[in-house]
């Protein structure tokens, strides 16, 4: 039996190439795929997951459960600008309406905060939750049964910047910026929390030949598929930073997972800025050079340098391993 886990996604294209890691890979029993805004509008995002898991054909596919529609507080923010229209990169203009017959209506799908409390509840102290968007559905599981925080084994977050740029403002990181007090309730909840900043996901990127060797070198519809939904955020990264590369922001919060080694670890305390003008969102970080005992305790361990190669090989090798 596999590591019990549920990944937590606002559907866009990096979600995607971490659900197929994370779905192709025998170490993980993926318990439930739960959806939230983000990157695109709840809606398009289960509708994206359901295209996923069909085009991936698996056995035995994880149920998915639709969650938050917007932040605890602040307005909703979107990022089509850099996942496409569809969070997708356009792929879904391309499907048929076949393609669609036996997707769920989102309204028809399970409520993620309760299948959240009641695989915790199943699966006491075995469950870890890997988030790749915005935190709502865990803040709101933790506001509707506080105590099911002491249920989860852990949470692996993508999100946060410490020591460097945010990328939806200066100074932060878009998952966390959306919704700074569901990140700083969680923060302080007292689960055990492992957080993959920026600092450590854009250690690990991909450009267009290194994409087309990967997808060239196993012809499959879902190596395709891979193909085609990146394309848009290479074109957003070359169109606004000169550099056509993919970021694998969502796919390291998985590898880390399958393999903590693959990262270098730093328990720090790390306070999320829900007041801020130009700072909302900011994840800092304690890094004071203070004696231990001066300092906040540590609220967190926070990914910092990657062995980017290491983390690669498992990308490549689980992306061209044969369609079972
Ligand atoms: O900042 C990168 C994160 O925001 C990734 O999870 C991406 O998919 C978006 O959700
Ligand atoms: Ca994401």
């Amino acid at each position: 039996m596999g590591k019990r886990i549920i990944l937590d996604t606002d559907g866009g294209v990096d979600d995607a190439l971490a659900l197929i890691l994370a779905l192709r890979s025998p170490q993980f029993r993926v318990e439930a795929i739960t959806v939230t805004y983000g990157n695109v509008s709840v809606e398009q995002a289960s509708q994206n997951i359901q295209l996923l898991l069909r085009i991936l054909h698996l056995e035995d596919p994880p149920p998915i459960a639709l969650g938050a529609r917007h932040p605890l507080k602040r307005a909703r923010i979107s990022a089509e600008h850099v996942h496409g229209q569809d969070g997708l990169g356009g792929i879904t203009q391309w499907m048929t309406k076949e393609w669609y017959s036996e997707f769920k209506a989102p309204r028809e799908l399970p409520d993620a905060t309760q299948l959240l409390l009641r695989l915790a509840e199943r699966y006491p102290g075995e469950l870890t939750l890997i988030t790749l968007g915005p935190l709502t559905n865990l803040a709101q599981m933790l506001e509707k049964a506080p105590s099911s925080r002491n249920l989860l084994k852990e949470v692996v977050i993508m999100g946060g910047a410490l020591e460097v740029p945010g990328n939806i403002t200066a100074a932060a990181e878009f998952n966390i910026f959306s919704d700074p007090h569901a990140a700083e309730q969680v923060f302080h909840c007292g689960l055990s929390l492992r957080l993959v900043p920026l600092d450590a996901t854009r250690q690990v990127c991909l450009d267009r030949n290194t994409l087309y060797r990967l997808t060239r070198s196993m012809p499959s519809p879902l190596n395709e598929f891979v193909l085609h939904i990146s394309q848009s955020v290479l074109d957003y990264m070359e169109r606004t930073q000169g550099n056509a590369v993919l970021h694998l922001h969502d796919p390291l919060a998985v590898g880390v997972t399958l393999n903590p080694k693959i990262a270098a670890w730093k328990p720090l305390h790390v306070e999320v800025e829900t007041q801020g003008i130009h700072t909302l969102g900011m994840t800092l970080a304690d890094l004071r050079p203070l004696r231990e005992e001066l300092l906040p305790p540590p609220n967190l361990l926070a990914a910092r340098d990657v062995d980017s190669k290491r983390f690669l090989r498992l990308f490549e090798e689980i992306l061209c391993r044969r369609s079972s």
